[in-house]
């Protein structure tokens, strides 16, 4: 059986599976090249900001310890999982520097080692990277053979910022990518060991293992397009109203209500980056890439689109202010946040654009470089707004009042991207309730059918 595992590169991913595995009960090995991720772990605490984190680290400090050696992961351990940055180059592919070097320093310390040892990598990569870009590089660092003295898996996860240790720990499947048997076997013991129930386990070649985990999160990204298609379209239907429509269309099991919900485009570090990195791959490879092209021109319109929607409502002079500036509620990751794009869209527009957000002030202030004012508090960023854009259904968010929106003035517009604002604001007389994907203008919308069916 077992027991002792290593977790090469500590940031949002990897640490968060270090501390999931020791919880676990596997001893584990961290490995990063940053000092001071080493030494956080070392003391307890942890190297990157993520929900329970440095609670579930400190807890478990007999099982953890880290070192910058890949040597010492490699002869101390029987498994390591290979979780390293893989940037988006400028072709939408993700670039291997990072794993190569990971990689060589692994394949040099295998040749220090006589036993069987399995090499996984977690990165997200393109197909044909693990086998082709990276697998070299072990054999010649290690002057041994895949197969016969090491093992090699692609196994990606599946989490979300905010809830990866509960994600990494609960998956709805392990995708297991295997160079063989033997590599597969033991990677899916261990996925047993860290799974709180009964894995559901899909074991594949490292190819389609490769294809499987970008196209699910290509996929994803469709859904909310579709949605936001929707929502689009439900402004302009007499009574329109996206949720309705999705709650009816998300009960049918071909379709599902999860990602379903009309709003603002995907962002985050992965959905955007791995739709294009699979556009990318179709086009190098000869296979078609305009689902996926479509997709994400059309997502890279939208903070344009709702930026051009909100100018009339805004006379010359006036403030507006963006809530919201992270990609999600209770995040600090602005990365393709929605929240900053739209931003920059209204002041590329020429609106006075103010922004807050309770966790990404700083990051939002470096994406801007100045262009976009953020404020200190939601109370300032309200004070001179005529027009307040809700980016995110944050709680902070959603628990404003009118009078807080108003902030002593006669009236004020406010634009509800998810529809998640208090029923007292949306029914204030003084507050025009913009909800996005909900009919927004019923007699023109009428008139415009109408005018369709009249003959
Ligand atoms: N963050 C996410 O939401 C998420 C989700 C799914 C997949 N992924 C994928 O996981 C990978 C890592 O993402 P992340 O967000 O954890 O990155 P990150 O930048 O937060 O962390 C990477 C860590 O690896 C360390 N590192 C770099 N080279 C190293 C080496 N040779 N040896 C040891 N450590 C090294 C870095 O110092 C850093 O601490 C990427 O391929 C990403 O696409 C990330």
């Amino acid at each position: 059986m077992i027991e002792n595992v290593s977790v090469i590169g500590l940031g949002k991913l990897g640490a968060s599976m270090l501390a999931g595995m020791a919880h676990r009960g596997f001893n584990v090995i961290g490995v990063d090249i940053s000092e001071s991720a080493v030494r956080a772990v070392n003391e307890g605490r942890a190297p990157v900001q993520e929900t329970g984190l440095e609670e579930m680290i400190h807890a478990h400090r007999d099982k953890v310890r880290a070192t910058m050696s890949h040597e010492e992961a490699v002869l101390g351990s029987d498994i390591s999982f290979v979780i390293v940055p893989t940037p988006s180059d400028s072709r939408g592919s993700f670039e291997l520097q990072y794993a190569r070097f990971a990689f060589e320093l692994l394949g040099k310390a295998l040749a220090k080692k006589d036993s069987y040892h399995v090499i996984v990598l977690t990165s997200t990569v393109l197909p044909g990277a693990t086998r082709h870009g990276l697998l070299p590089v072990l054999e010649q660092a290690s002057g041994k053979k895949c197969g016969k003295d090491f093992g090699l898996c692609y196994s990606p996860e599946f989490i979300a910022l905010g809830s990866v240790i509960r994600d990494f720990l609960n998956p709805d499947f392990y995708l297991v990518g295997e160079f063989d048997k033997r590599s597969g076997d033991v990677l899916e013991e261990v996925n047993r060991g860290i799974c709180m129930k009964e894995p559901v386990v899909r074991r594949m070649s490292i190819e389609n293992a490769e294809v499987a985990k970008i196209a699910l999160n290509s996929y994803v990204t469709m859904k909310i397009s579709f949605a936001n298609t929707l929502a689009d379209l439900c402004e302009r239907i007499p009574g329109g109203d996206v949720d309705v429509v999705s709650d009816a269309i998300g009960s049918d099991t071909r379709v599902g209500r999860k990602y379903l919900t009309g709003g603002l485009g995907f962002a985050g570090p992965c959905f955007p980056r791995d739709n294009v990195a699979l556009g990318f791959l179709c086009g190098e490879v000869g296979a078609d890439s305009l689902l996926l092209e479509s997709n994400h021109e059309y997502n890279q319109s939208l903070a344009p689109r709702i930026a051009a929607k909100l100018a009339p409502m805004m006379r010359k002079g006036q403030t507006a202010a963006v809530l919201g500036l992270a990609y999600k509620p209770l995040s600090h990751v602005v990365e393709e946040s929605q929240g900053v794009a739209l931003a920059v869209a209204m002041s590329d527009a020429g609106m006075r654009v103010i922004g807050y957000d309770p966790l990404a002030s700083e990051g939002a202030r470096s994406a801007f470089r100045g262009g976009v004012l953020v404020a200190e508090s939601i109370a300032s960023a309200l004070a001179d707004a005529a027009l307040v854009v809700v980016t995110t259904p944050d709680a902070a968010f959603r628990s404003l009042t009118a009078e807080d929106f108003l902030a002593g003035k006669e009236s004020v517009t406010v634009v509800d991207c998810w529809r998640c604002l208090d029923a007292g604001v949306q029914n204030d007389p003084r507050i025009q309730y913009v909800p996005l994907g909900r009919c927004l203008d019923e007699d023109s919308s009428r008139a415009v059918l109408e005018e369709l069916w009249a003959n």
